[in-house]
């Protein structure tokens, strides 16, 4: 596992933008783009493992997305399980454990449940951690932390004033996962589309026009090489 970086995020994540438009672009219908954004994760995957990244989320289904046409809905969960069944062995054999954040409850029932067959074999795997983002909302999910903690006092175990950055991190899907250091998002589009917002506060943001199926090991190596020159302060001065 060697990079030829100086640095390198701990924790990349993704948003993968552009499937729609690039299948538009060739006049192909919309759910091409995604199955080639397939490629393009795979490639993502291989290459974040081979340079030591310890976290890759991936932004694959937010809950906004719900509000698509349902034939495009159904692709994305089909390609979603097929994408679990055919990888399941090399994230295996590349010492990878899957994750999951969002309102997963909400999948079909078919790819839900390879989804937590994935997480459940894969889960002693030290390597890195795939965390996929599926019907994840960045809101959703803070608004269920501070459900969360309000049970948690009201049933005395906790006090408001125990509520700090760091126990409010912890009621949130990516508890026990670093914050992000870089987040990446193709297709040019600059914002976050309700993606890690308690997480991102101090991430590092990088957007580049490549639609996402486009999003080769070559255009990753690009986006750390940027990150590599980044000087993050976290609001103090530089050494
Ligand atoms: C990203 O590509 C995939 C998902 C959001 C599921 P899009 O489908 O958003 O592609 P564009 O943005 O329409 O080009
Ligand atoms: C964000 O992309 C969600 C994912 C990449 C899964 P969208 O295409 O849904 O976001 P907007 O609509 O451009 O903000
Ligand atoms: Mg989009």
């Amino acid at each position: 596992m060697t990079t030829p970086f100086s640095k390198i995020p701990t924790h990349l994540a993704v948003i993968m933008d552009g499937n729609g438009r690039w299948a538009k672009q060739r006049g192909l219908p919309r759910i091409l783009g995604h199955s080639q954004g397939v490629k393009a994760v795979r490639s993502t995957v291989q290459t974040s493992r081979e340079i030591g990244i310890q976290v890759l989320t991936l932004f694959a289904f937010s809950q906004e997305n719900w509000q698509r046409p349902a034939a495009e809905v159904n692709a994305l969960m089909d390609l979603l399980h097929d994408y679990l069944d055919k990888e399941c062995e090399e994230l295996m054999q590349n010492n990878i454990s899957l994750r999951a954040i969002g309102d997963t409850s909400r999948l079909p029932s078919k790819a839900l449940k390879r989804l937590q067959d994935v997480i459940a074999v894969t889960s002693g795997n030290q390597g890195m951690i795939l965390n996929l983002a599926l019907s994840y909302g960045g809101r959703a999910e803070i608004v269920r932390a501070a459900q969360h903690l309000a049970r948690r006092c009201l049933a005395q175990e906790l006090t408001p004033e125990q509520i700090d950055e760091q126990c409010f991190s912890q009621a949130l899907w990516t508890a026990g996962l670093p914050d992000p250091d870089l987040i990446i998002r193709t297709s040019g589009e600059m914002r976050l589309s309700n993606f890690l917002l308690f997480q991102a506060a101090y991430a590092e943001l990088y957007v580049t026009p490549v639609l996402w199926p486009d999003f080769d090991r070559d255009e990753l190596l690009k986006a750390l090489a940027d990150y590599e020159r980044r000087d993050r302060r976290f609001g103090r001065v530089s050494d």
